[in-house]
């Protein structure tokens, strides 16, 4: 059932493509307009929405981090991110004009129920995101979107975040496109890139062998650092999340922007860094800035592992290790970005001999508080 692959994970890093095209299928009409008729909080209680808050736990609240940039950019509705677990204890502000957004592959998260009970309890409306059917968290909340990712058996979650990106694209495009924005041109030209981004995790997927080999030749490593900005800050937090539950190294993932604040003084020679770098088209800006990172943290002596779109040719004096992707719009690079990182901490896991798709001390889905 392992489809030839050694290890569930392995197969499920390998169906990424089909769970994206899968997540977007009979979501985008034929006029590159969103149909989202399955969530069924009727448009005009999504124009009334003043706030979104996102509940969520380990690789679904890295998620959710990623969803904020997406929603506050194309809709401009505030948005707050925060770890289920800690959610209903600090006494949140809630009413009914906030939507939250519960996202979670098993659908029986305890800490995400409890959070999305609060939340209702408070008289707000309740958006599930959920890879599976009829699990405890969509038939307790408002509305439902699934992703299609099909059924994820690997305890480490990568098939099912790239769905959960895919769907939290498709709530923060919907609810620009029924508020109406002024991202209306951006919003469908974002759609139709959507539309063919499988292709694009496709052709990653391909590329993989370099990483592969870089990974085995770090197994004697006890550390690793991760760097990003914008959404790739998100990304190096998942990152990091899979190599410290696959390989048991230290790991870390910080916003490269923090870097002078304290982290730098981390860095020594030959400390392998992961950098997710953003398109130098886009927020140029940002680009510009983590290039100098790169190269602070390089004349420090990290060994730089640099993830960076096709093209992009200022990062290469600083690169020790390049990882190529494919360009994409700035808010959908984690889209591809993640998958080299996935790839990494299950060779790195392997090299180790560890257990790749039942890591030490882990459960699939987290059913107690
Ligand atoms: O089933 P859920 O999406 O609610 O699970 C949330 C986390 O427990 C899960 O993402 C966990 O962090 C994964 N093992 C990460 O790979």
């Amino acid at each position: 059932e392992k489809g030839g692959y050694d290890y569930f994970m392995l197969k499920e890093i390998a169906e990424q493509p089909k769970a994206v095209a899968d997540t977007l299928l009979g979501r985008i009409d034929a006029s590159g307009s969103l149909t989202l008729d399955e969530v069924r909080i009727p448009p005009g209680v999504l124009r009334e929405v003043d706030k979104v808050v996102i509940v969520a736990c380990g690789t679904a609240f890295h998620a959710g981090l990623i969803a904020k940039y997406a929603i506050e950019h194309w809709t401009r509705i505030p948005c707050e991110v925060e770890l289920a677990s800690e959610f209903r204890y600090r006494d949140p502000i809630l009413d009914p004009q906030t939507l939250v957004i519960a996202i979670s592959q098993s659908g029986e998260t305890m800490d995400t129920l409890m959070a999305l009970r609060h939340a209702r309890e408070q008289g707000s409306k309740v958006l599930a995101i959920c890879n599976t059917n009829g699990s405890t968290i969509p038939r307790e909340s408002d509305a439902v979107l699934y992703t299609h990712a099909g059924p994820e058996v690997a305890v480490a979650s990568t098939k099912a975040f790239l769905t959960q990106l895919v769907a939290c694209y498709l709530v923060a495009l919907y609810l620009g496109q029924v508020r109406g924005t002024k991202w209306g041109d951006e919003i469908r030209d974002v759609i139709r890139d959507l539309s063919h981004i499988s292709g694009a995790v496709e052709r990653v997927l391909e590329t993989m062998e370099p990483v592969r080999e870089l990974a085995r030749t770090l197994a004697d490593k006890k550390t690793v650092l991760f760097l990003g900005r914008h959404v790739g800050y998100p990304v190096a937090l998942e990152g990091a999340l899979k190599l410290k539950e696959l390989a048991y190294m230290h790991a870390e993932g910080f916003a490269a922007g923090e870097l002078k604040h304290g982290p730098i003084a981390l860095i020594e020679e030959d400390l392998p860094v992961v950098v997710v770098v953003p398109s130098p088209r886009g927020r140029s800006v940002i680009h510009d800035k983590i290039v100098s990172n790169i190269q602070e943290i390089r004349a420090r002596g990290a060994r730089t592992i640099v993830i960076a779109e096709e093209g992009d040719e200022a990062v290469v004096p600083y690169a020790d290790h390049l990882v190529r992707i494919p360009a994409t719009p700035t808010l959908l690079q984690p889209l591809v970005a993640t998958v080299p990182l996935q790839v990494f901490a299950c060779e790195l896991a392997t090299a180790r001999g560890n257990e790749v798709d039942q890591p030490r001390n882990l459960a699939k889905s987290v059913t107690v508080e």
